[in-house]
């Protein structure tokens, strides 16, 4: 039995309660959470326990990192920012070279993998194009949900393309696990093809597995699927040797394919240019969207906008996206971002949100039971200390350690996945 306490607990429970000189406790190599509450009252509870507390210090579950490629990490300055156009052709002239140049090696995956865990992230959720990240990922430390993602629009590349997606599929369903689940993404409504991506909804339905896809993440994707027209039209006439081709859907009829999976872990990434109509759709699904703010920002000019969010409720997530798109996969980096994203909206609830984006919206999209320290949840959790306290009891003003946490967090001291301490 062992447990953990320190000066503030962030519970990451929906009202962002904080406990001060909280803990928890849980039994080596039983993944559940057996008691959240009072440090001393738990000592008391359980006076066997091995106890640690840590007094100038933050206890929190585990960091999320919802939408992240590990695969495309290692290029520097090769891709074109500003404009989702201008990248995706700079994507698609770079891609085999950044790919056959050894950049998705091992050694890059797993400085990936370690950044993650320098920033306190214990789970992620992992699009996959190729499953060159399969084996590494599978014996990772980290929690993860792997999404072999499908990709191509070109009917007669289909059959090849989903067989290979299946390969993908059973190769990491032999290596699942408690810290490993498989799981599938569509790439986007503007490069898969119907045929395929009903197919993959059936199976993920059957299974209940993960389902991903990035969804509006731009202004030129909007206007292919409701106009057939825009740069997508010359993307498919220069890329895909596919002259006068037609979006393949409306925003709302890729939104209806999704009805089967309203029971599964369901994630749409970016959501930029979606109207009320289609969040209300969204939340229709039970479905979660993940918001990438940096890669938003360098593709797109654009963050997410969170009013959507007031009306619907729509649990928001938050990702790093890749380093393709981003100039680093550091979680708490993002969050920091964020912060200065949004600057109309009130800094400490602001705050609040933004971690429970970390943790608890974070295991709603992607379907594990982590995120928010409790009962039953599993025991993945991180203590970050500093050189002072965060917040006293005696101050007057608000607690505003949440604030204080996302400016000032840069590594934890401990790092706790499924009961290891793996930091
Ligand atoms: C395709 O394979 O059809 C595709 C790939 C990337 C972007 C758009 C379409
Ligand atoms: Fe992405």
């Amino acid at each position: 039995m062992q447990i953990f306490g320190a000066a503030l607990v962030f519970v990451c429970d929906e009202n962002f309660s904080i406990l001060h000189n909280g803990g928890i406790v849980f039994e080596e190599k039983q993944d559940r959470i057996l008691k959240v509450g009072d440090y001393k009252e738990l000592c008391a509870l359980y006076p066997n326990a091995k106890m640690s507390f840590y007094p100038n210090a933050v206890l929190l579950p585990a960091l999320i990192n919802a939408h992240i490629h590990f695969e495309f990490g290692s290029h520097l300055a090769q891709f074109c920012y500003g404009d989702f156009g201008a990248w995706l052709d700079s994507l698609m002239t770079s891609r085999d070279e950044v790919l056959n140049s050894g950049n998705s090696s091992e050694s890059i995956i797993l400085q990936g993998i370690n950044e993650q865990i320098n920033a306190g992230v214990g789970s992620v959720g992992a699009i996959s194009s190729y499953g060159n990240d399969m084996p590494i990922l599978a014996q990772s430390p980290l929690r993860v949900v792997y999404f072999n993602e499908a990709i191509g629009s070109n009917p007669s590349a289909i059959d090849f393309l989903y067989s290979n997606v299946l390969e993908r599929l059973k190769n990491s369903k032999s290596l699942a696990s408690s810290t490993f689940i498989p799981a599938l993404a569509l790439h986007s409504p503007y490069s898969l093809h119907p045929i395929m991506a009903q197919k993959l909804i059936e199976l993920a339905a059957k299974d209940l597995m993960p389902l991903s896809a990035h969804f509006l993440e731009s202004a030129q994707e909007r206007e292919w699927l409701t106009q057939s027209n825009g740069y997508f039209k010359g993307f498919f006439s220069q890329f895909m040797n596919a002259a006068n081709s037609k979006s393949l859907y409306s925003p709302k009829s890729f939104l209806d394919m999704l009805i089967p999976l309203q029971n599964n872990a369901l994630s749409l990434t970016h959501c930029l240019h979606i109207t009320q109509e289609e969040a209300s759709i969204i939340k229709s699904l039970n479905a979660s969207i993940i918001t990438c703010p940096r890669s938003n920002r360098l593709l797109n000019n654009a963050f997410f906008k969170r009013e959507f969010l007031l009306d619907s409720h729509i649990p928001l997530a938050i990702g790093t996206d890749g380093k393709s798109s981003n100039n680093n996969v550091n979680l708490l980096d993002e969050l920091r971002a964020a912060l200065y994203a949004y600057p109309q909206e009130e800094i400490l609830s602001l705050s609040q949100s933004l971690l429970l984006s970390a943790t608890l919206y974070g295991a709603k999209a992607l379907g594990l039971n982590n995120g928010s320290l409790q009962e039953g949840k599993n025991v993945d959790f991180a203590i970050f200390e500093f050189s002072q306290p965060l917040f006293q009891t005696h101050q007057s003003h608000p607690n505003q350690s949440p604030l204080q946490f996302i400016l000032h967090a840069t590594k934890p001291t401990h790092l706790f996945v499924s009961t290891k301490a793996i930091l």
